[in-house]
């Protein structure tokens, strides 16, 4: 059995997922995912969140590898969804004298999720439980980074934070734990996807964590997915910061749908002359066939967008409805946005995204055109007009 150390006395105890193809049956996973917990040992020994429940008995046999026979004393839950609370029962069972701290959120849901009202141990925020030995623990609230009972987990005496999903991201542990140990270029990007397509909506509580964490010491940053941060935490600290105030790099992001390729013809046309103004960062996503996880990514990692679409049935394209409804359950902000629709009888696309757009705080930066049937002249010139406009704005 595998164990790894990660700081002095601070164990890994997580395990990889690389058979579901969709974290909560929606999000592509192809690089896999880890599930993350971490022991900590002082006189007492501390678990900090657990793995799904179908990991359970490698859950105990890594845990069995680094204690031994020894007691679990605390189990820390900074997160209740199932894919780390997953394992509580089957550690009340091995470890009955076990007590499980989280907060009055986390009763409720411990309650409810698996019949658990004894041998709780309820913290308040900026509450310390002692492990002897000179470790710790201190506890934040960060409600809603991602859930209401969300909180972090501070080992001052090592400068360890554990962060449950902030801070997480997609993709598999591959030998290394600790971003010191591997190359972790191909993590950033799943961080962009796994925040906008998880935890985007939250940015405004996801600021008042950070505001939290701020005047903390933090060599180690522990999330529930993905590396543990060491030489990159400052800056996936920074890349969380931007994110959820919806900061945005130099770039347009056009989304579109097409059936038989004349609207398809215009993003073309948009495309080449937002490049010509000197966009550098022009991402094209055909919506029928982009996944919106990663749609959604790039909405969150660039500063404009471009959308258009089919009339269709009176209404938009599905694929189009479906990104309208994307970003608005995201609450997506500051974003330079324009569209344009198609039709062959009675216009109805630009009309239902102004409509969409009405409840989210970006600016509509140009105006808005429908091409009848298939483009000429003016559609060319009103596509290059709207490039032209959007470029100085998201430069
Ligand atoms: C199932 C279906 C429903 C449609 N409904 C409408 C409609 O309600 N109003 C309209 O003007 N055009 C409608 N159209 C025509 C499309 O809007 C038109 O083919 C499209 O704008 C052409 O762009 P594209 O080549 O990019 O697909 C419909 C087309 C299909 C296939
Ligand atoms: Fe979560
Ligand atoms: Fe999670």
């Amino acid at each position: 059995m595998n164990i790894s150390e990660i700081g002095n006395k601070i164990f890994y105890a997580g395990v990889n997922n690389r058979t579901t193809e969709l974290f909560e049956e929606l999000w592509p996973i192809p690089n896999g995912v880890s599930y993350n917990s971490y022991v900590v040992v002082g006189d007492k020994v501390a678990l900090i969140d657990t793995v799904p429940a179908c990991y359970c008995i490698k859950f105990l046999n890594r845990i069995a590898a680094i204690i031994g026979d020894r007691p679990i004393d605390y189990l820390i839950i900074n997160h209740m969804e199932p894919d780390h609370s997953g394992a509580i029962q089957i550690i009340r069972q091995k470890y009955p004298n076990i007590k499980i701290v989280g907060n009055n959120k986390t009763a409720d849901m411990i309650a409810g999720y698996y019949g658990i009202t004894d041998n709780l141990l309820i913290i308040k925020e900026n509450d310390s439980i002692d492990l002897g030995a000179g470790k710790s623990l201190r506890f934040f609230l960060t409600p809603m980074v991602h859930w209401p009972e969300t909180m972090m987990t501070y080992l001052e005496s090592d400068a360890f934070i554990f962060s449950g999903d902030a801070f997480g991201c997609y993709g598999a542990l591959n030998g290394g734990i600790v971003d010191s140990d591997m190359n972790t270029d191909h993590y950033i990007p799943e961080m962009y996807r796994y925040y906008s397509n998880i935890v985007a909506k939250y940015g405004n509580m996801v600021q008042a964590a950070l505001k939290k964490t701020a005047p903390l010491h933090i060599e180690y940053i522990c999330p529930t997915h993905g590396p543990v941060w060491h030489d990159r935490a400052a800056e996936v600290v920074n890349l969380y910061d931007r994110m959820s105030r919806f900061e945005a790099e130099p770039g347009v992001v056009i989304a579109y749908g097409s059936m038989y390729g004349n609207t398809e013809e215009i993003v073309d046309i948009i495309a080449s002359e937002l490049t010509k103004a000197g966009i550098r960062n022009v991402i094209i996503h055909n919506l029928s066939h982009s996944h919106i996880s990663q749609v959604l990514a790039d909405v969150i990692r660039y500063k404009g967008l471009i959308i258009g679409g089919p009339t269709y049935s009176n209404s938009l394209f599905p694929p189009v409805d479906a990104l309208m409804k994307a970003l608005r359950l995201r609450d997506i902000r500051n974003r330079s946005i324009a569209f344009f629709g198609s039709y062959t009888w009675a216009p109805a696309v630009t009309k239902r995204i102004e409509a969409e757009l009405e409840h989210l705080k970006v600016d509509v930066v140009a105006s808005p055109f429908n091409m009848k049937q298939a483009g000429d002249s003016d559609v060319d010139e009103a596509a290059r007009i709207m490039a032209r406009t959007m470029a100085p704005m998201v430069l």
